[in-house]
């Protein structure tokens, strides 16, 4: 595996191998539900099914690294039937180091619309921080979701 023209570009290898983006397929769902498990980030019981059946839209894409998941997107249509990142993460061994604008910038790439849409909540600042990096804009707001911390919706138009 050689390191990708992005983590080149960007400056940001710092030893180990850089992660490689590959398509994301059903049998991929324990290896995300266990970088959920390692980031600490709890979701509902019906998750793991929900994702394997996600994976098959074939939309979402994973990051190895090492033979191991850095971290994933999960990309579907059930936002208004528009393309939607519905899951983000990167495993915490991998952060800091460019795998979620890499994550981002393949989705908003790959998609078939003319524009993508994601959401996160307005307590999380390092994801804004990333979606403002790779040219997303602020779509609007839906409250009552999470109490007290609005969910923010961005868009990334080609
Ligand atoms: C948010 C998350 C996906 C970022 O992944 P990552 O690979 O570490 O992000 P990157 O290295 O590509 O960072 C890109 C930019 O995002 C911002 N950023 C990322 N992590 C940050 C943090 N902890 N604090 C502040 N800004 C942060 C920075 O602007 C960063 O650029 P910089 O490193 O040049 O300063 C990762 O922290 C994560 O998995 N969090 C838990 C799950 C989650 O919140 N998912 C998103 C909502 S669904």
């Amino acid at each position: 595996m050689r390191p990708s023209g992005f983590y080149q570009r960007a400056g940001r290898l710092q030893g180990g191998m850089a992660p490689t983006l590959r398509p994301a397929a059903p049998a991929d769902a324990p290896l995300i539900v266990a970088v959920d498990a390692a980031a600490g980030l709890s979701r509902a019981p019906h998750v793991p099914a929900l994702v394997a059946e996600l994976l098959g839209l074939g939309m979402s894409w994973i990051a190895e690294a090492d033979g191991a998941v850095a971290g994933y997107a999960i990309v579907s249509r059930r936002f208004f039937s528009r393309p939607f990142v519905e899951l983000l993460a990167v495993h915490p061994a991998w952060r800091r180091r460019g795998v979620g604008v890499a994550l981002m910038a393949r989705c908003a790439a790959t998609h078939d619309s003319d524009r993508l849409f994601t959401s996160t909540n307005r307590s999380n600042a390092a994801m804004q921080a990333l979606l403002t990096q790779t040219g997303f804009e602020p779509s609007g707001v839906i409250e009552n979701l999470d109490p007290g911390d609005p969910e923010l919706v961005y868009v990334k138009f080609r």
